[in-house]
């Protein structure tokens, strides 16, 4: 492959149509007929509802229908989640909404109020009284902590993991520091409120609707509405941001759908703000202890990491906080657990490096923590337990960095101008602190299939089901797709966003990009042995004794002599070729299980900050980051890079700002707006310098990683450790609010 384009911060091909506001998302799409509903949401946390009145809300102009348990016709129930059918991970809770009289949490949605404006709709809506029989519940996560179960390992999940004797190599450690974190919920707040428009033709179902995953989220309804998947079009060419909150199917989509079955009419549903916080899972909040021994030349004896999560009682999975504590640190002796409550709250769900976020804060601050202990910089400490191997299973790495990247980000931030002193330097009324964390996360592949396509007019057509969640999806695989068939860039036209393509990966766990650019390259690869097998066959082509042509210039050529690809089809009479390339789930499964034996592989980075923190009233601001990563090869520097700074940013959300507030009491979301629920504006967050090492995997596909779950983890920590720097005080429990620094 020449590389014209890969690795060049080529602009992002829907940039100019968004920027225009010419890209039409799932709540811009008109019908003629279409009707708008809104969402009812329980009141208590658990209970029985006994009675509905909806008369206030059917007078109200405009309103078709209101929609409940009593009259709504029933969607079948939703599957058992299982590892043998893995489109059941799709499933955000196994409530049935609206064919149970049950109310699982505090916000779940009892009622769909139908009426021919979003007004009308949302205003009927606040009119519909429910009554109810309240049942004991359990909201309160910290109170619930001591009954925490702990949890086994299975293929999604690392419950588990211990070497040597960690408790012991703790109690004998010359140097040690044994701290608790604690890390609040938090709520999805992407700029496009989940919005879903649902329109039935007969048993023909369209759904216009930004999702992380079309194919898992038609499945799904499929079987929850009993037609054939290839009855369900999912339209989905533009999702604004996802975060792991559109990756399974919620209350939202389903209900839009049911409405526009049960009222014959289009049905579009776009959440609230509030509605968001109340239908549509969020991060766990996480209580955990990590324990670290050392000799007094830093060398660690001793690493303990466990953790306390959340699910809801009606779904959630585990997410994995210890995770970066298997890779980090080459301890002989570790000891890492997860463990679970259960609470009468809706179901926890993936946000940004779920697990992993809030984990590298734990495991970072007490990693300086120790620093502190030991006198020693905090970039020494950690290249001192610099780990050969894999520290728990001894795999290889296919590629550690974290040497080169803390190299380079210290040089990029001046971490030699810092005075390890806490409190010594100063501007003004701000102290100044510096801090530094690992970022660590596991890469992941899926299966993806596409089909590549060359016209006889040289133009050429990648196909495949992406998800275009903010990221440059389309572009990354027209760079690939582009180089590979040596074509210029702007012949290359990528179709993504719709159900009928091939099926693509899921836009989850940083493994879309990487999952699809290894069946562009097949299907590319594919597609030039047939260009070149067409040319062989036909008497007069320059390319008759050809046996290993170039890909460039839109066509094929070997030592000066070659023709383009429209001159190969036009010769033979084509009016074009395609190649398909993927694997399926089984196979896929296989390769992964296999691969997983053998290596570890990761994307990594450097987080450096500095803070200013007011000497008066404690206020944090963040003055400056340098954030240094190995994500393997770099296919757009413009597109890595605004991820990466966009994982950053919502990682200073996290350390400052974030947190689902629920009332002990009643189990209720009370700041659910953007006015209460912060998070970092322009004002917050200052210019991020961002600097990748763009040095290939040599067991990836185009040697690269994933990018977009890495940038967030480590943040939480660099903040953290940056303020104890500036003000000697270690902040253990998120978010790091004033009141926490006087
Ligand atoms: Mo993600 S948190 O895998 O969208």
């Amino acid at each position: 492959m020449s590389e014209k384009y890969v690795g060049r911060p080529v602009d992002r091909l829907d940039g100019a149509i968004k920027t225009v506001g010419e890209a039409r998302y799932a709540g811009d799409h008109r019908y003629p007929d279409l009707a708008h509903a809104a969402l009812v949401h329980a009141t208590i946390p658990r209970g029985r509802i006994t009675a509905v009145e909806d008369a206030a809300a059917r007078a109200v102009p405009g309103v078709i229908d209101v929609l409940t348990h009593e009259n709504a016709p029933a969607m079948k129930p939703p599957p058992k989640v299982t590892l043998l059918n893995l489109s059941t991970l799709a499933i955000g809770t196994s409530v049935n909404h609206l064919a149970t009289d049950e109310v699982h949490w505090n916000g779940q949605p009892i009622a769909v109020v139908v009426a021919e404006s979003q007004e009308a709709a949302r205003h009927a809506a606040s009119l519909v009284r429910v009554t109810y029989e309240e049942k004991p519940a359990v909201v309160d996560f910290a109170a619930e902590e001591p009954n925490a179960v702990p949890q086994k390992s299975n293929a999604l999940q690392s419950a588990r993991a211990d070497k040597g004797d960690a408790e012991k190599a703790l109690a004998d450690a010359e140097v040690s520091v044994d701290l608790r974190f604690t890390t609040p919920q938090h709520s999805h707040n992407a700029l496009e409120p989940h919005t879903t428009t649902a329109v039935w033709d007969g048993d023909r179902l369209t759904v216009h609707e930004g999702t992380q995953s079309m194919a898992w989220t038609r499945r799904h309804l499929a079987q929850r509405f009993g037609v054939p998947e290839r009855n369900i079009r999912m339209l989905s060419p533009f999702v604004g941001g996802g975060f792991g909150g559109k990756g399974q199917v919620w209350a939202g989509t389903l209900l839009a759908v049911l409405a526009a079955r049960a009222t014959g009419r289009p049905v579009r549903l776009a959440l609230t703000r509030a509605g968001v916080h109340h239908a549509v899972g969020g991060r766990t909040p996480s209580a955990q202890r990590v324990a670290l021994g050392a000799d007094r030349d830093g060398r660690l004896t001793a690493l303990i990491h466990t953790s306390v999560a959340r699910t809801g009682r009606v779904g959630g999975h585990l997410e994995q906080i210890t995770a970066a504590s298997r890779h980090l640190y080459d301890s002989p002796n570790i000891h890492l657990r997860q463990s679970l409550v259960q609470l009468d709250l809706i179901a926890n769900t993936s946000m940004r490096a779920p697990g992993e976020s809030i984990g590298t804060f734990a495991l970072e601050s007490a990693v300086d923590e120790l620093a502190w202990e030991l006198g020693m910089d905090p970039i020494e400490l950690r290249m001192r337990n610099e780990p050969e191997r894999d520290p728990i299973e001894g795999r290889r790495f296919t590629h550690r960095m974290l040497r080169e990247v803390y190299a380079v980000g210290a040089e990029r931030f001046g971490w030699s101008e810092r005075d390890p002193r806490p409190g010594s330097m100063r501007d003004g009324k701000w102290l100044v602190g510096m801090g530094v964390a690992t970022a660590y996360h596991p890469s992941l592949q899926m299966p993806a299939s596409v089909t590549v396509r060359l016209d006889a007019d040289g133009g050429v057509v990648v196909r495949c089901a992406l998800h275009e969640i903010g990221v440059g999806a389309a572009t990354a695989q027209a760079q690939i797709a582009a180089d590979e068939l040596g074509v210029p860039l702007e012949s290359v036209r990528v179709e993504i966003g719709d159900s009928d393509l091939p099926e693509g990966p899921m836009a989850g766990g940083s493994a879309q990009t990487a999952s699809a650019a290894s069946a562009v390259l097949e299907a590319c690869r594919k597609l030039r042995r047939s260009a070149l097998d067409l040319a062989r066959r036909s008497a007069g082509s320059p390319l008759r004794g050809a046996t290993d042509p170039r890909a460039r210039d839109g066509g094929l050529y070997q030592d000066g002599r070659g023709e383009t690809y429209a001159e190969i089809l036009a010769r033979a009479g084509r009016d074009h070729l395609e190649a398909r390339a993927g694997v399926g789930m089984l196979r896929f499964l296989a390769r992964t299980v296999r691969e997983q034996r053998r290596w570890m592989k990761a994307a990594s980075g450097a987080q450096f900050c500095e803070v200013r923190v007011d000497q008066d009233t404690g206020e944090v601001r963040v003055s400056r980051w340098v954030g240094v990563f190995d994500i393997g090869r770099v296919i757009n520097e413009k597109t890595v890079a605004s991820q990466l700074r966009g994982g950053i940013v919502m990682g200073i959300g996290l350390a400052l700002t974030e947190e689902t507030l629920v009332d002990r009491r009643t189990g209720r979301v009370v700041n659910a707006s953007l006015a209460d629920y912060h998070v970092p504006v322009h004002a917050d967050v200052p210019r991020i310098d961002v600097h990748c090492l763009d040095d290939p995997d040599p067991t990836m596909p185009l040697g690269l990683v994933g990018v977009g779950e890495v940038g967030i983890t480590g943040v939480g920590a660099a903040v953290a450790n940056a303020v104890r720097h500036a003000t000697g005080r270690r902040v253990q429990d998120l978010p790091i609010t004033l009141d926490k620094l006087l």
